[in-house]
């Protein structure tokens, strides 16, 4: 019977016709199946998408007020733009986890790639990526990251961080630039083989600049920038930026030009000197690696120094404004410190004696939540996830607040409470949804130097000072607003820091 059909012209065409249909209804219903499966979100308007339904001053926090209404993975637009939220401890970790490889690339937004051109590590992605990353945690392993060669270059940091402070003889002063100077002074160390004097201007317009490139760079004006990348020259924020990365550049050449000239093979001074070495190594040899030239060389450099001073400075930074505020929590890490160190430098290894200290620094670092959606990611390949389709390219935020404040991980999200790293002996657990580094393939690659670096001058500090509010001011007036940024630093606000001993 099928012969018989295609013998006769006019059935052969009907036939063809017929199955011509449904095919193309078998793509359209597949089309729409998909569609059906793309996650669910608020309805967006043509041209705008959701952008009136989000606060882009505080976007973490209305993402996060959107998940409850749409749940954990869940779609917005950014005028045309479609970005998947990522809320709650479990979604976040099993895609950032489970599903490493498809959630793992960088998504290189206008703004990210005016910093780096695609190079560096922070908003790279394949080959020039892995190699970069790959390079840079061997060499910060071994100059030392978490280790002791870090740990003396920290502690002889704390001694010029407590000099700094005592500079102010108990009145009140705002802590942030020597807090950053210091940050930035450790980095420093391991990039470049030298500390800077506080007072050194080259340093201190450095550190600004980098504070205020992050400031910048989480302004509304950026964000729309990243949807009208055109709009740029318009906006004074963008200019200001560009300007900054400038700089920042010619500053970071200067130096690099200085180590180039002085570098001798036979001798490591810093990472800047083990990527020369690798260069002329891989030179000498001819083995073609092409990721290994200056501009990769810059841009890693500027990438560990943004990433690793103003993180860990802002993280110092909520502590000490936590034990200003909750006097009785800073009395007891003051005794305890008394009691299981006294008054000599505090080490790495004491950490396992001190867990309420050890407590207070990590419900400081969950409470302040500093990188409150992480950087964004996007799909590196088609996925289905919890049953969603989401596209190859998708741009993905990984809402590292709704994991910190996830109600059902911590017993009181929105309050100081350092029990939630506590047992009932006053013993030191950890808690798994604790993941201010983010996590998967693209988490933070400074982590153990951070945790160390913060341990350290924290407990220092608190060794040699009290921490208060300012005369006049009671710690019920201590504001708690972050101010936001990339990254939520604390309001500027004076503090007094009365010796102890
Ligand atoms: C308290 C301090 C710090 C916090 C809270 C922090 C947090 C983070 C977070 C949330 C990310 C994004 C992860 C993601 O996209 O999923 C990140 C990435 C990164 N961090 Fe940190 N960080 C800190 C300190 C440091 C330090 C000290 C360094 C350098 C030595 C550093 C270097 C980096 C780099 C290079 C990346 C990009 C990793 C990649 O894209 O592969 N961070 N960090």
């Amino acid at each position: 019977m099928f012969e018989e059909i295609i013998r006769c012209p006019t059935s052969a065409l009907l036939f063809g016709v017929i199955v011509g249909l449904l095919v193309l209804r078998f793509i359209n219903s597949s089309f729409s199946l998909r569609e059906r499966r793309a996650p669910p979100g608020p309805r967006p308007l043509p041209l705008f998408g959701n952008l009136f339904q989000v606060d882009l001053k505080r976007l973490d926090q209305s993402l996060f007020n959107l998940s409850e209404k749409y749940g954990p993975v869940f779609q917005v637009f950014f005028g045309p733009k479609k970005v998947v939220v990522l809320a709650g401890y479990r979604t976040v970790k099993q895609a950032l986890v489970n599903h490493a490889d498809e959630f793992g690339n960088r998504e290189i937004s206008p703004v990210f790639y005016d910093f780096t051109k695609g190079h560096g590590i922070l908003f790279s992605n394949g080959e020039p990526w892995k190699e970069m990353r790959r390079f840079a945690l061997t060499t910060l392993r071994d100059f030392g990251m978490g280790r002791k060669i870090s740990e003396e270059i920290i502690i002889e940091e704390c001694h010029y961080l407590t000099e700094e402070f005592e500079q102010f003889e108990e009145k009140a002063f705002n802590n942030t630039k020597a807090i950053h100077y210091a940050a930035s002074n450790v980095i420093s160390a391991l990039m470049f083989g030298k500390r800077f004097e506080y007072k050194d201007l080259v340093f201190q317009a450095m550190v600004e600049r980098d504070n205020e490139t992050i400031h910048l760079t989480g302004s509304a004006s950026l964000q729309i920038y990243n949807i009208c990348p055109w709009l740029g020259p318009l906006l004074k924020n963008w200019r200001d930026m560009i300007k900054n990365v400038e700089d920042g550049k010619a500053d970071a050449t200067k130096i690099i030009k200085n180590l180039k000239e002085t570098l001798d093979p036979e001798i490591c001074r810093c990472f800047v000197d083990a990527f020369l070495i690798r260069k002329k190594h891989l030179e000498d040899s001819k083995v073609l690696n092409l990721h290994y030239h200056d501009e990769n060389l810059l841009y890693t450099v500027a990438n560990l120094f943004a990433a690793g001073t103003d993180t860990t400075a802002t993280t110092l930074k909520w502590c000490l404004l936590y034990m200003a505020k909750f006097p009785h929590v800073q009395e007891r890490v003051q005794e305890e410190l008394s009691r299981v160190v006294g008054s000599r430098q505090v080490r790495t290894e004491d950490r396992k004696n001190l867990p309420y200290t050890d407590a207070v620094i990590h419900e400081s670092q969950r409470l302040a939540n500093i990188v409150p959606m992480a950087l964004p990611h996007a799909i590196s390949k088609d996925v289905t996830f919890q049953g969603y389709f989401i596209k190859e390219g998708t741009t993905v935020f990984p809402l590292l607040t709704s994991v910190l404040y996830d109600e059902t991980e911590w017993e009181n999200p929105y309050s100081f409470s350092p029990s939630h790293f506590l047992d009932s002996e006053g013993k030191f657990i950890r808690r798994d949804a604790f993941m201010p580094f983010s996590a998967g393939r693209r988490a933070c690659l400074g982590e153990s130097l951070a945790r160390t670096e913060i341990f350290l001058f924290f407990t220092s500090l608190l060794q040699h000072f009290r921490f208060t509010p300012p005369p006049g001011v009671s710690e019920d007036q201590l504001d708690l607003t972050p101010v936001v940024g990339v990254t939520l630093a604390p309001t500027p606000q004076n503090l007094c820091a009365f010796r102890r001993h």
